[in-house]
């Protein structure tokens, strides 16, 4: 062993003996397996289905240039296909414009490490994703001016704007950026955005604002064929370009919707203003000095959009909101009889907007994600693994001390019956857990 391995072992044992270490598991999900996956983020069951694959495989095979796109967007890698997905992705989104990253994590850490200025403030939720701190970390807005507000929480959110305002002067020119996603992944829970929208337009005027939201757990799931709920909202971006105009009060200015999760592929948009996006192409490290999606990915995500734009794409939001109904109605049977130390899931998520009349999904739209709180996430993991059902455990530092659970992940494909045998699995492990404790205090 070298020293240096010796040293990252003694680091690796620390993280063990706090049950926090991670490894690579492979589990077989294909159609012939036994398991059923509880994990993945392929909310819109995309991933698996066969006409999608088909028009996939036909555009492939009529399509000249198929593999990478040989160099960063700034060299060989800003083809007519990047761009003219860009476009797409402008009208889809109703944004003044689009710039398209690797990855999630690429966009937000290219925007927060590089658009804020030294002089402005950050404004986040304190459970917002790692890579915004990612971003933050490398960017010259100096600790003092990134403040947290508690999770999804007007007053608090209120709280720190007080604090700030009364700093400034009146020829304060400071951008203030806020940084909040639509719906939570850990706790499946939706952002009150109109709530904190007013606060915030309460204390600052419009034009130092700049409101980021990170869209990546909604992108495809809500709003007209999955616009975000920003849109569901009426709040995309302030402007006026040609026929494209704001059509609510377009409060939130920057948008990140990500591929990896409901659409099925990877990548991601980021939906800003024609001026944010020219700063990004000149500072953002991770897209000047990265290969551009490949040629593959940007085909996918055209036959992706198709399906969502398709009476199939709503089809399957609705299944999706179905069996997010279900479950619900199930659990909540089952932890009525279930102590809380055991078992139990976070107050029930605010539910900030309603789908359009015309719409076929309800008006009351649930979350694809579901977090069940338990102080032994891990043990309860293996029992469900046990049972079939892959559903994984979510520890500190992942989440907040106290927060440990496991994470399920609902899927549009998803029947009734494996939902049943779900929480027929959870009850038995609730019913091992009620008779030790029964046990421990039968002997006292
Ligand atoms: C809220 C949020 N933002 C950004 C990302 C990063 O997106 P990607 O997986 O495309 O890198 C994730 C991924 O987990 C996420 O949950």
């Amino acid at each position: 062993m070298t020293e240096l391995d010796t040293r990252l072992s003694k680091l690796l044992q620390g993280r063990k003996e706090k049950n926090r270490y991670r490894s690579l598991k492979e589990y077989d999900t294909s159609s012939s397996s036994a398991l059923v996956d509880f994990s993945s983020n392929d909310y819109l069951s995309l991933t698996s289905s066969t006409p999608l694959r088909e028009s996939f495989l036909a555009r492939l095979a009529s399509t000249p240039s198929i593999f990478g796109s040989t160099g960063s967007r700034l060299l060989s890698g800003c083809t007519s296909s990047h761009s003219s997905l860009e476009k797409r992705f402008e009208e889809f989104f109703n944004s003044p414009s689009a710039l398209l990253f690797n990855s999630g994590w690429d966009a937000n850490v290219s925007f927060f490490a590089t658009v804020p200025q030294p002089n402005d403030w950050v404004i986040y939720d304190e459970l917002v994703h790692a890579s915004v701190h990612s971003g933050l970390r490398s960017s010259r807005v100096p600790v003092e001016r990134r403040i947290p507000f508690n999770h999804n929480d007007p007053e608090s959110i209120e709280i720190v704007l007080r604090g700030i305002t009364k700093e400034g002067s009146s020829n304060d020119k400071s951008t203030v950026f806020f940084a909040m996603e639509s719906l939570y992944s850990m706790d499946g829970d939706f952002s009150p955005l109109p709530s904190l929208l007013d606060v915030i337009e309460r204390y600052i005027p419009r034009e130092r604002q700049c409101v980021v939201l990170d869209e990546a757990h909604s992108t495809g799931v809500y709003g007209d064929n999955g616009r975000g709920i920003g849109y569901a909202l009426g709040e995309e971006g302030g402007f006026d370009i040609g026929d494209r105009r704001k059509r609510g009060k377009g409060r939130i200015d920057v948008r990140l919707m990500t591929f990896g999760k409901a659409v099925g592929c990877s990548g991601a948009v980021l939906l800003c203003s024609p001026t944010v996006r020219s700063f990004l192409i000149n500072f953002a490290r991770p897209l000047i000095f990265s290969t551009a999606l490949p040629h593959s990915t940007i085909i996918s995500l055209e036959c992706v959009w198709d399906v969502l734009q398709s009476e199939e794409g709503d089809q399957r939001r609705q299944n999706l909101m179905s069996i997010s109904t279900y479950i619900h109605t199930l659990l909540e049977q089952l932890l009525s009889r279930t102590p809380s130390d055991i078992l139990h899931l976070p107050p029930d998520p605010i539910i900030p907007f309603a789908t359009s009349p015309s719409s076929s999904l309800p008006t009351k739209p649930g979350s694809p994600i579901l977090g069940l709180l338990t102080p032994s996430p891990h043990a309860l993991s293996t029992f469900l693994l046990e049972k079939g059902f892959i559903v994984r455990p979510v520890v500190p530092p992942t989440v907040p001390p106290g927060g440990e659970r496991v994470r399920i992940c609902l899927r549009a494909g998803m029947t009734k019956e494996v939902i049943d045998g779900l929480v027929v699995a959870l009850g038995d492990w609730v019913d091992i857990r009620l008779a030790a404790k029964n046990e421990v205090r039968a002997k006292l």
